[in-house]
């Protein structure tokens, strides 16, 4: 047959997709046509053999039928020893579901029920007695043996208790769990009996005797299980020492609608039955109960017995179980009843509360016509139920028909206070009255005989015991249709898992503590989210629903709704149509849970009705005043201690179970915990039938495949040396198999190459990693051996490892010298820090005060010296308080003192120095201010003499002008005498030359050209403007224009001179000729605009056209005066004479403008526009 290995060799491609399947590991060893378990819907896995491997899947031949169906990696295992069964599953070669499974099957054929999986025991019920499995020689077996000794059994998990309990001085409790009709109650009974057989004292007597009490009120036959306990109980047995000395009994949620309603093919409570079937004749005349069960509407789920009755009281078939029957087990009630101290009287009273309910449950209730208000009223045909009922509960008979038809309630508003007004009740409602009433009686009268038994089982006051717990609740359910119960014992079931968890997990890594394997921690899924979601303050399930159920009109409608609000991004919860199987489900009729064992869908149609506790007024009235006083006792205050009044805000069905859980857990956490998981073979309460889908399933709801999986992270596989050794040492040589256990295991790994990591040894057990100890077996099982060469190897690695053994003394010696000295070396260190410490503790004081006072002495060197010499009397004091310090002459109180003293005088000398620096400083200040003064008086004084120095100067000045002024007027008015002389003398030429001319022309001779052009002073104005304008000699034009110029600069310098002394214009006599016929042009033309400063503060603006040299033109605007537009040629006694050049216009900053912007003003003003100039 080929290997996986080798078909990977042969088809490279398809191997990378293989490799690259997570599950691939667990596969190796498979090979095609190889053996597998595949899953299967009915048998949990069948097998089947390999045909093919996908990516997906592996393709299984189904060995039963020969059908080939893929199976996802998951589904499929591989068969290792399928004939091999094992007492621990984690002794499984392979672990994994299907071997867990197939184990199980084995043992249980075997009728081996039970098996471990670590600590856990698991329980398959055989629905048959074992020969000898509970005897007392058995019992003896497991007396005082741990637990692993003897094959499993629940005794070993007992006995592993009673155990730790003596030897931890801790309680202990055993949490039994499984479906309905597991075995859980049969188990618990077992352990009981172990803790109480044997030497029994009245009290464990009385301890095993309170089963059949509790049985009988609190069990039914149920679909599932022919004696279903329908409470959770929690049975304490308290020891002194070895002995037992007292017990208690905590019960759980009794399904109180079992008393008014069953399913078809279930019954009541045992008690009904065995009361018919079994009290005597006259007790059933007393009681009105001598007719056929039928006629009981409250036993009408299935009217027959269990075993046989009279036959006056049974009529057709009757039920059979090897365990129960009703007449007979009535009588063992009475007398366990007497045995917990109830007097016959109490009995009988407890009996008729029973007929009672039978009778108060064939009442019926029809329309009474007569009543305007639609109420009703008690059927005339059943009226001898009510007489019987009343008379049987001790209540008068129209008291009672009142209560069940009307209901008194107290207005909340209105009416005067205290009233209480009647309302009357509708059939139906009459009927719902009637059932709350028959749940009540029941569930206290339960309540009370529980109370009943702990009285008889009482412990010390005060006295310290230890207990042994025995926790029987029901298991994780789920059906077609699940309401609040399934809810409520789901929820425990949660809380029970992450108890479960934690508790295992934490004694797994116990016992690799006790074998001295170092181990990490160990993950584990958590539900604590799934316990938020039941608990959550608030947001909880429970709590979600107490909060509708206090609505004035609760509605499980709401109720779903906010629920599925709240948890709208919840994993856990989940709407129904989020699932196939209840699409058919609107959302707000139930919700879905995620529990740690499966999906749950919850309708919650019943929800708010089963959740409320609570009783009419009337009726609860009516039974505080029966006559019977047990019934009245149990009404008054209720025995668990609830008052009648305000009953809404009496707590309800589900915040009181989850207080009691919180309370059974904060107990159990208290405790060291072993755990139980019961498992029911199949559905029809067959012996030898083993339904493995069924199985399966249970077991994946009580958390074994998962504890496997976690167990995979650690060392799942474990063996005893002893085991390992009697399993491989017969087909080994018999060098080998002669070694010590211990030795032979250790030798076997190294010798066939096992790696280290894959195995672990403990002190008593090897320890393997999860299919480790498949691959271990397979390498012994698989090859044939080479003797020699294991032998070999063996010697080689026995002398190896005593070799490496006395190497390892040696060097663990060498190590602990060198530890020795290194602590030595560290303790003096130690020694040396703490005796340092020790002395500066010592010191501390002393030193600080040392280093205040050199901090002192420091700060003193900065501070200059005083007056006083303040400053050095203080230093010697300090440097003597040193002295003192140092030798430790004084105190350190003293020394404080002083140099308190000390830093008072320093503190003075600092104020007082302080105080001279502050008026030094004031000196400084004024001397500064003085010499400031000084220095601006020396300034002005310069200033002055510099202003009389100018003032000096500019008369000096004035006088040296006034003195060339007059020198200039000497000058001129000489020059005026020689003009006039010259002018006398040209006039004189003239007439000569005018004679001379006239004597020319009259000799016909031509006037002097040069003559006449330097003889123009003489010529007239008109003369002079003719013939600048017509002559064509250039030289006589320039001679016209320079006497033109010269005339008209005399000319204005005497009108300035006139107008001088008049103070008007201030232009200097210079005015050129202009151009005749010039174009302007711009680079000759230049324009300004200066501000006017007049006399008598005038002002104005004055724009002045050059045309070249000289003025073209001239505006002169004055505030309040007409604008003066002039003209060369035409204005030039009023325009300004200067030159261009002379004006020094030109190196005015911002005088010169545009000429656009001159044009544009004079023309503004009036003023012609300029082509052509004309004088
Ligand atoms: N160890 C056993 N040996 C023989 N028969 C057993 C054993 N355990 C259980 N049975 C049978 O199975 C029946 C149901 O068992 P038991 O009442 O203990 O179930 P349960 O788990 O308590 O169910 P429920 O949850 O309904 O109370 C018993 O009446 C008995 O017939
Ligand atoms: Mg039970």
């Amino acid at each position: 047959m080929k290997r996986v290995t080798q078909f990977k060799s042969n088809c490279s491609s398809f191997d990378r997709s293989v490799r690259s399947i997570p599950s691939f590991t667990r596969l190796v060893g498979m090979e095609f046509g190889g053996p597998v378990w595949v899953s299967h819907s009915s048998q949990g896995f069948t097998k089947g053999t390999i045909d093919d491997i996908t990516a997906q899947s592996i393709v299984v031949k189904k060995d039963e039928d020969g059908i080939k169906i893929a199976a996802p990696y998951d589904e499929v295992f591989p068969i290792d020893d399928e004939d091999r069964s094992v007492e621990d599953h984690c002794s499984l070669i392979s672990l994994n579901e299907a071997s867990l499974l197939n184990n199980s099957k084995l043992r249980f054929e075997e009728k081996h029920i039970y098996t471990y999986v670590g600590n856990v025991l698991i329980s398959i019920n055989p629905y048959e007695s074992i020969n000898g499995l509970y005897s007392e020689d058995r019992r003896m077996e497991y007396k005082g043996k741990s637990l692993g000794k003897l094959p499993p059994h629940i005794y070993a998990i007992a006995e592993k208790a009673r155990l730790e309990l003596k030897r931890n001085k801790e309680s202990q409790s055993i949490v039994v769990s499984g479906e309905s009709g597991s075995g859980k109650t049969e188990s618990q009974k077992s352990i009981l009996s172990y803790l109480c057989t044997g030497h029994a004292t009245p009290l464990q007597q009385r301890i095993l005797d309170i089963n059949p009490i509790l049985e009988a009120f609190g069990n039914a036959k149920t679909m599932r299980n022919n004696n279903s306990s329908r409470f959770g109980k929690f049975v304490e047995v308290h020891f002194d020492g070895e002995n037992v000395c007292g017990g208690y009994i905590s019960h759980y949620l009794l399904e109180r609608s079992r008393v008014t309603s069953q399913q078809s093919g279930e019954r009541n409570y045992h008690i009904f039955y065995q009361l018919i079937a079994g009290a005597d004749d006259q007790t059933l005349t007393r009681l009105k109960l001598d007719k056929q069960p039928h006629t009981f509407h409250y036993l009408n789920g299935c009217p027959q017995f269990f075993g046989n009755a009279p036959s006056n009281r049974c009529s057709g078939e009757t039920l059979s179980d090897a365990l129960l029957s009703d007449a007979q087990q009535f009588n063992g009630v009475v007398k366990a009843l007497e045995s917990v101290g109830l007097k016959l009287e109490k009995i009988g009273q407890v009996v008729s509360i029973l007929a009672g309910i039978l009778h108060l449950g064939n009442i019926k209730f029809i329309d009474d016509t007569a009543d305007m208000k639609g109420g009703c009223k008690v059927d005339p045909s059943t009226e001898c139920h009510l007489s019987h009922a009343s008379s049987l509960l001790g209540v008068e008979s129209n008291e009672l028909r009142t209560s069940l038809v009307c209901r008194i309630m107290q207005p909340t508003k209105g009416g005067v206070r205290g009233t209480l007004i009647r309302v009357a009740l509708k059939p139906g409602e009459a009927v719902v009255g009637r059932d709350g009433l028959a749940k009540a009686i029941y569930s206290r009268l339960f309540d009370w005989i529980v109370s009943k038994i702990n009285n008889s089982i009482p412990l010390e006051d005060n006295k310290e015991t230890k207990f042994i717990g025995v926790l029987d609740i029901a298991g994780f359910e789920f059906f077609k249709h699940n309401s609040f119960e399934q809810l409520c014992i789901n929820y425990c079931n949660e809380k029970m898992q992450n108890f479960f968890a934690e508790r295992v997990m934490g004694e797994e890594q116990l016992l690799y503590q006790r074998e001295s394997i170092p181990f990490n921690n160990v993950q584990y899924t958590s539900n604590t989210d799934a316990m938020a979601l039941f608990e959550g303050k608030g947001t909880g399930i429970l709590d979600i629903l107490d909060e509708e159920v206090r609505m004035p009109r609760p509605s499980y409608a709401n109720f779903t709704s906010s629920l599925h609000k709240k948890h709208e991004k919840s994993f856990r919860l989940d709407k129904p149509r989020g699932s196939k199987e209840y699409r058919h489900l609107r959302d707000e009729d139930g919700f879905l849970v995620r529990h740690f064992a499966g999906t749950v869908c919850y309708e919650t149609k019943e929800f708010i009705e089963k959740n409320k506790d609570e009783l009419h007024m009337s009726l609860e009235a009516a039974m505080e005043g029966s006559s019977v006083n047990l019934l009245s006792g149990l009404f008054k205050t209720g025995v668990d201690g609830r008052s009648n009044i305000n009953k809404l805000r009496a707590s309800t069905i589900g915040s009181k179970f989850k207080a009691q859980l919180a309370v059974l857990l904060q107990r159990l956490e208290k405790t060291g915990t072993h755990f139980v998981r019961c498992i029911k073979p199949n559905e029809h309460m067959e012996s030898g039938k083993f339904n493995g889908g069924l199985v399966l399933s249970q077991l994946r709801c009580a958390g074994i495949p998962s504890l496997l999986t976690l167990m995979h992270s650690a060392y799942p596989s474990r063996i005893a040396f002893n085991d390992l050794y009697s399993l491989y040492a017969p087909s080994l040589p018999t060098k080998l198999a002669k070694l010590e256990s211990r030795l032979f295991c250790k030798c076997l790994f190294r010798a066939l190459g096992l790696s280290p990591q894959d195995y672990a040894f403990g002190t008593s057990k090897v320890f393997f990693k999860s299919g480790k100890f498949a691959e271990f077996d397979t390498i012994v099982q698989g090859e044939s051996w080479n003797i020699s060469f294991l032998i070999d190897k063996t010697s080689r690695f026995l002398v190896t490892m005593r070799w490496k053994m006395v190497q390892y003394c040696a060097w663990s010696t060498i190590k602990l010298n060198r530890k020795i000295s290194s602590r030595r070396e560290a303790a003096l260190t130690i020694q040396r820090y703490s005796r340092g410490a020790a002395i500066r503790r010592k010191y501390r004081r002393r030193m600080d005060v040392a280093l205040k006072i050199r901090r002192l002495l420091s700060a003193l060197e900065k501070v200059g010296e005083t007056e006083m010499g303040e400053k050095g009397k203080i230093e010697d004091k300090l440097i003597s308080l040193l002295d003192s310090v140092m030798k430790e002459d004084l105190s350190v109180g003293n020394v404080m003192a002083s140099y308190n003293d000390c830093v008072k005088k320093v503190d003075d000398m600092i104020i007082a120095l302080k105080d001279a620096e502050i008026l030094r400083k004031q000196k400084e200040e004024e001397e500064k201010r003085r010499k400031e003064e000084e220095e601006r008086e020396r300034r002005m004084e310069e200033e002055r003499a510099l202003r009389r120095r100018i003032e000096e100067a500019r008369q000096k000045e004035e006088e040296e002008w006034k003195k060339r002024k007059k020198e200039e007027e000497r000058v001129e008015r000489e020059e005026k005498e020689k003009e006039e002389r010259q002018r006398e003398e040209k006039e004189r030429k003239r007439l000569d030359a005018t004679l001379n001319a006239e004597r020319r022309m009259e000799e016909n001779v031509g006037p002097p050209q040069e003559s006449v052009a330097n003889d123009l002073s003489t010529w007239k104005y008109g003369e002079l403007r003719d013939a600048i304008n017509n002559s064509t000699d250039i030289e006589m034009l320039m001679a016209c224009k320079a006497e033109f110029h010269r005339r008209l600069r005399v000319y204005n310098e005497w009108k300035m001179k006139t107008s001088n002394q008049n103070g008007s214009s201030p232009l200097p006599p210079c005015r050129p000729l202009p151009t005749t016929n010039c174009t302007l042009k711009n680079n000759e033309h230049r324009y300004f605009k200066i501000p006017l400063g007049g006399a008598g503060g005038q002002q104005g603006l004055l724009y002045i056209h050059f045309d070249g040299q000289w003025v073209g033109r001239q505006m002169e605007m004055r505030p309040g005066q007409k604008p003066a537009l002039m003209k060369a040629g035409k204005d030039d006694g009023k325009m300004m004479h200067m030159s261009l050049e002379q004006s020094g216009l030109t190196r005015r900053k911002g005088a010169e403008i545009k000429g656009e912007e001159f044009d544009t003003v004079w023309t503004h003003l009036g003023g012609e526009a300029l082509s052509v100039w004309k004088p």
